[in-house]
């Protein structure tokens, strides 16, 4: 990959992907040549979706959305090594109000005591999505309640398998 064009990296964990990411997705590629959404894979955390499905639905999510400079990938290291291994500067990620802030503030300055030299830009949720997270997806669809205005297409086919 060519090093002047401007590469950011998007990492999550995506269990599934939301309407709220596609957002900070859509705006993230707008301000970069190049956006890959990471999904970190985190043996942490008891995932709902394998990463093989993750990725699926986020490929056919980008292809419907026709976000041309979008690839979706997975690691199972460090975002920041990921980022500097692909020529990325930048990672993004996505603020809803109060809560994750300082979750985020704990990550970027891990992130930078790791490499001083990548920068994490945040975008602010839209006021729709403030309240929806992959885990409150999957709980009101777990529920019965009708989430098909608040997650990509694909992921409604995930969620009723
Ligand atoms: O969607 P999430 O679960 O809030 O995403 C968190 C994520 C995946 C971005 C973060 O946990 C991450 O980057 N994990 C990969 C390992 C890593 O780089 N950790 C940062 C240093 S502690």
């Amino acid at each position: 990959m060519s090093h002047n064009k401007r590469i950011a990296v998007y990492p999550g964990s995506f269990d599934p992907i939301t309407n709220g990411h596609m957002d900070i997705l859509i705006r993230a590629s707008r301000l970069f040549d190049h956006v890959i959404i990471l999904i970190a894979e985190n043996g942490a955390k008891n995932s709902r979706f394998d990463v093989v499905a993750r990725q699926k639905m986020i490929a056919e999510a980008i292809s419907d959305a026709k976000l041309e400079n979008v690839e979706v990938d997975v690691t199972s290291g460090l975002t920041v090594e990921y980022a500097k291994r692909i020529g990325a500067n930048h990672l993004i990620r996505g603020l809803r109000a109060v809560t994750d802030f300082e979750y985020e503030f704990k990550l970027a300055a891990a992130n930078s005591f790791i490499d001083p030299d990548i920068d994490m830009i945040f975008f602010m949720a839209k006021n729709d999505f403030d309240f929806i997270s992959s885990s409150s997806i999957l709980e009101m669809a777990d529920g019965g309640v009708d989430v098909s205005s608040l997650v990509p297409k694909s992921v409604i086919k995930y969620l009723k398998k």
